[in-house]
């Protein structure tokens, strides 16, 4: 075995606090949405708003970080896509359990595979992006209705964003399992923690 570092001090300084600022606002944003009653309606609508663009802020200056340091090329793929996925997809569905070896070996200029790869890239680039338009056109609906936007559009906005929550929720409790699908069941997870990781040599 030998220790490899896959995660400079800021990207988990970013993974983390986009976690943090993620659940708050699934907590706040749920009881807006009348599922419980915390912290009082007014102090939910108001923590999530400010969340929300806490979280802006946060992707703001991810985005920067992965550009000027080149680290975006990590979710790249290179070749055939479906089939690297497929490869992927087979192991987590029949592999793991036959103790079959990682179909795709880590090391530092490439850490993630090719499943993962996709789908952070669509959570960054898509996912959460349009959560937070979304949420920001019903928070200021009021305003966008006197300049002009169609009163109409409430209901399927608000919906969208309901939606986009609990695939959200689906994507956090799958993401917790698959870091548990490392070398041993916390290796990922000590890696997003101090940086380095254990890998076959
Ligand atoms: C809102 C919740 C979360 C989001 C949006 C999120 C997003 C991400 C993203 C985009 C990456 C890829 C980082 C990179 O390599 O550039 C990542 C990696 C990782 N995340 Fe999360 N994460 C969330 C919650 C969690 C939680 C709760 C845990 C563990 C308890 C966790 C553990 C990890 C680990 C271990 C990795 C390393 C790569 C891997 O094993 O897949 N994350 N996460």
């Amino acid at each position: 075995m030998k220790k490899i570092y896959l995660y400079a001090r800021f990207q988990r300084f970013w993974h983390w606090t986009q976690f943090l600022i993620i659940s708050v606002l699934l907590l706040t944003g749920l009881e807006v949405h009348g599922l419980y009653n915390l912290m009082g309606y007014e102090n939910a609508f108001r923590i999530h708003n400010l969340s929300g663009w806490g979280l802006l802020g946060l992707i703001f200056i991810a985005f920067f970080w992965y550009i000027t340091t080149g680290d975006f090329r990590q979710y790249l793929t290179e070749g055939n896509l479906v089939e690297k996925i497929w490869l992927q997809v087979r192991y987590y569905m029949i592999g793991i359990f036959k103790h079959e070896p990682h179909p795709f070996k880590k090391n530092e200029i490439s850490r993630l595979n090719p499943l993962q790869r996709i789908t952070y890239l669509m959570l960054t680039l898509v996912g959460l992006p349009s959560q937070i338009i979304f949420g920001f056109i019903y928070f200021y609906f009021n305003e966008l209705v006197a300049l002009g936007m169609n009163p109409a559009w409430m209901e399927p906005i608000a919906l969208i964003h309901t939606l986009l929550a609990y695939l959200l929720i689906a994507f956090v409790i799958m993401h917790v399992y698959m870091t548990t699908t490392g070398h041993t069941l916390t290796s990922n997870i000590k890696a997003m923690i101090t940086g380095w990781e254990e890998v076959e040599d």
